[in-house]
């Protein structure tokens, strides 16, 4: 049988810890949906659609992968797909307050899917996508963080490709 997993996230931008996590991810399932939370109501730095073109350009190279976005609760979305599993990337225990919260919520609602969380690796351990955007946008070197897309597209965003 097939073993799926959703991999869920407002991915404002991919960072190279979610390409990571795919990464690892992809030994344990057969195929992984990536999804992009389509929020109308939080204020994001790149349309749903940009970051669905960087994300796909980040993990091109990876097999079993599909790309989709969804709205409303998570758990219905990952019924819909047929999936067993909810992936998160856990990095420090700074993370582990939040992730529990959302793991003990989604088994709440729906006890069939489980929360399976990967831990990055080291080198990823302090990249956020909400830290990368604050450095970029003072023109700080994000290169080894992201994905060249990524680093290209948010240099162009905050006007910082001219330095
Ligand atoms: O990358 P993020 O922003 O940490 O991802 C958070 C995400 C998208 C996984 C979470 O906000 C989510 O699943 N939102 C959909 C609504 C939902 O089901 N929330 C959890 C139970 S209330």
């Amino acid at each position: 049988m097939k073993r799926i997993a959703i991999y869920p996230g407002s991915f404002d931008p991919v960072t190279n810890g979610h390409v990571d996590i795919v990464r690892r991810g992809k030994t344990l399932f057969d195929q992984i949906i990536v999804a992009i939370l389509h929020n109308p109501n939080k204020e994001s730095l790149f349309t749903v659609d940009e970051r669905m073109f960087m994300l796909k350009d980040s993990m091109k190279g990876i097999s079993g992968i599909t790309f989709d976005t969804f709205g409303g609760l998570l758990v219905d979305y990952a019924k819909e797909c047929g999936a067993d599993a909810i992936l998160r990337g856990m990095r420090a225990v700074s993370d582990f307050e939040y992730e529990f919260q959302l793991a003990l919520m989604n088994r709440k609602l729906n006890r069939d899917i489980q929360t399976v969380f990967l831990m990055t690796g080291l080198r990823w351990i302090f990249t956020s996508s909400s830290i990368i955007k604050e450095a970029a946008q003072f023109g700080g070197d994000i290169a080894d963080m992201v994905p060249p897309i990524v680093n290209r597209m948010i240099k162009e965003r905050y006007g910082t490709d001219k330095n």
